[in-house]
């Protein structure tokens, strides 16, 4: 079983984070659908520690998310554990991950995200004095390096693990890759090898049978999702079942799909307001009608829409379209 410090996961399948998706509406239902582990966006460790008023509601977690993985970002030692001590005595988060991977010239020119990558000795140190401060486990999301030229995928890892930290995370990119070119799993493997923390391997697990390779092919604890989850919750679910049993559950059908996109809409209402919901909503229902023959009219549409009513109506007249012309087509056959 996967075990961060004290808490347990029961499964290995986790949900990555990301910035700008993975709030408590999103990491609940992802959740429901039965990830072992849901990790929340990063946080800005100055935006905590200055009170700023969107940043802390970043930091709600509805209790039946849990376990979950808070993950703060920043580029100094003193602000980093200064925000992680805010989020070890302020919030029900299981464990607090520090931000190595983030890719973006905004964080990384403040030595933050990927940026620690280069260093070992400053990662060392860092986790270090944030280990120190907390009681909730520490673990670090990593790329496998800041260029080709960069990978210090092992020795990062090492000094995590040195420094106290409970388990990493890597994703099988250099910085300078963004999200272009394959993951390196070879890496993530070697990382496994090296260190006796739990290593979570992330990159390029777009189906349940890629999460299956990947656990076998690097011997990894844990396998995280990130973009093959945006719009599709049930991917995690249909994950879980396929590596307990072997079994291969059917996609959803279009009404299911929309009608979990609605739920997910209604939890991101309450959580935000409907304007604010409606325009976030905006992306994910486009991630949710994906690969939904006929939808390019209503990803447009959907564009234009400023109220629940307007985009649920879309939506449900969208599932009764595609119903009646698959009922017509199974007529025909
Ligand atoms: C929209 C988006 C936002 C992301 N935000 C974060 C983030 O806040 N923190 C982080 O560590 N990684 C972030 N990532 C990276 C993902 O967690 C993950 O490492 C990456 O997408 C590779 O995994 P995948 O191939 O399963 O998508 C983000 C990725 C995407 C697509």
């Amino acid at each position: 079983m996967l075990k961060i410090g004290d808490i347990e996961i029961k499964n290995p399948v986790v949900l990555a984070p990301m910035a700008g998706v993975c709030n408590s509406a999103f990491r609940l239902t992802v959740k429901e659908f039965g990830a072992g582990l849901v990790c929340a966006e990063m946080v800005s460790d100055k935006g905590i520690l200055f009170n700023n008023e969107k940043t802390l509601g970043m930091l709600y977690i509805d209790e039946r998310e849990k376990p979950l993985s808070l993950q703060i970002f920043g580029g100094e030692k003193e602000t980093l554990v200064e925000a992680a001590k805010f989020v070890d005595k302020n919030t029900n988060a299981d464990i607090i991950d520090i931000n190595m991977g983030c890719p973006v010239p905004k964080i990384t020119k403040c030595d933050a995200g990927a940026k620690w990558l280069l260093d070992p000795n400053k990662i060392y140190d860092v986790v270090a004095a944030i280990v120190d401060a907390v009681e909730k486990p520490v673990t670090v999301k990593m790329r496998i390096g800041w260029d080709e030229n960069h990978i210090y995928a092992v020795e990062n890892a090492q000094a995590v693990e040195r420094a106290g930290g409970k388990a990493v995370a890597v994703h099988g990119r250099t910085r300078v890759q963004m999200y272009e070119g394959k993951a390196d799993w070879n890496i993530i493997k070697q990382v496994k090898e090296a260190v006796n923390i739990p290593v979570i391997g992330n990159g390029d697990v777009q189906t349940p049978q890629d999460a299956k390779r990947m656990l076998e092919e690097t011997g990894v604890d844990g396998v995280m999702i990130g973009r093959a989850a945006l719009g599709n919750p049930w991917m995690i679910y249909r994950t879980v079942r396929y590596l307990e049993t072997g079994e291969l559950i059917p996609e959803p059908s279009v009404r299911e799909k929309i009608e979990v996109c609605i739920l997910h809409l209604d939890r991101l209402i309450a959580l935000k307001n409907e304007h604010i919901a409606i325009k976030e909503m905006r992306k994910h229902a486009a991630w949710y009608l994906k690969g939904i023959r006929g939808n390019a009219k209503i990803r447009n549409e959907i564009n234009e829409c400023n109220t629940r009513e307007e985009l649920v109506t879309l939506l449900m007249n969208f599932v009764e379209e595609v119903e009646n012309k698959q009922q017509s087509n199974a007529q025909a056959v």
